[in-house]
């Protein structure tokens, strides 16, 4: 398999969101605007909390895009103004399509709250065709034990499918446009190579560890931006720690992105209008 070039490798800053939850925001940021059709990646923590200091996302609206919740460790709990309810824990994910608009909120879990713990976990931004973005909203609650773990032969590289196929296992997730979203842990000495779609643009992010992308050497908390050069894209993990990653790749859809905080639309008039429905409750209403 021929491998797809390394276009560009940056750090994510560290940041705070929502009501002071500490992250690194891999985008949008000074390095990477937006990738198409991926419009932001937030890694939360692993932040380790003592009682009554976890932190999250009070009431805020979206529309116009899904937002992809993947919790490696703690507890959230999700509510919003359509009478949703529920509550990822460690390996959960949620593929949330907020379409034409929701308010919500994503705060701690109670026992995470009551007791301390650690937050870790990481929010994903896909874009819309313009063709849905007024879509309903949607939830793909997917509990740990209904996304696949598939093993390499050697068992030196374990891949969990979110979303697309890999070693000859599909996920589960039903997407809008094509995307692969993998979580690939890759032990010491372990080379992989997964194919990506010509068309797709495709990056990697490191959560854990140290790999090598076609001899480029990359740490935690970094992007790999990829060129679409290759049939797909080369992992090594030349050791001593365990290497974590996710590797995404997804269709361009290759339409105007006008974005405002937590919508994203097409153009400046539907933006405009996102804010006067949101103002006028017209998004429904988080008591
Ligand atoms: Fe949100």
């Amino acid at each position: 398999m021929t491998h797809r070039s390394v276009t560009k490798v940056f750090t994510a800053a560290p940041s705070h969101d929502g009501d002071g939850v500490a992250l690194r925001r891999a985008f949008p940021g000074p390095d990477l605007m937006d990738l198409d059709p991926f419009l932001l990646l937030d890694h939360l923590g692993p932040t380790p909390l003592a009682p009554g200091e976890a932190r999250g996302f009070p009431p805020h609206p979206h529309r116009g895009f899904e937002t992809v919740t993947y919790l490696l460790e703690g507890e959230m709990e999700h509510r919003d103004s359509w009478g949703n309810h529920g509550t990822i824990r460690p390996g959960d994910v949620q593929w949330m399509t907020a379409g034409s608009g929701l308010v919500h909120s994503e705060l701690p879990g109670e026992t995470l709250v009551r007791e301390g713990g650690t937050l870790h976990g990481l929010q994903l931004w896909v874009n819309l065709p313009k063709k849905d973005k007024m879509t309903s909203p949607r939830y793909q609650d997917t509990p740990a034990s209904s996304i696949p773990v598939v093993r390499n032969a050697g068992g030196t590289v374990t891949a969990k499918v979110v979303a697309g196929e890999t070693l000859g296992t599909k996920g589960m997730i039903e997407t809008r446009i094509p995307i692969l979203y993998l979580h690939l842990t890759l032990e010491p000495g372990s080379r992989f190579e997964q194919e990506v779609p010509k068309t797709s643009n495709a990056f990697a992010y490191v959560i854990e560890g140290t790999g090598e992308f076609n001899d480029i050497a990359v740490r935690d908390h970094q992007v790999v931006l990829f060129d679409r050069g290759g049939e797909g894209v080369g992992i090594a993990n030349p050791g001593p720690a365990r290497l974590s990653l996710l590797l995404l790749a997804g269709e361009p859809i290759g339409q105007p992105v006008a974005r405002y905080g937590p919508f994203v639309m097409n153009s400046k008039e539907e933006l405009v209008q996102a804010v006067d429905d949101y103002q006028y409750g017209r998004m429904g209403v988080l008591a």
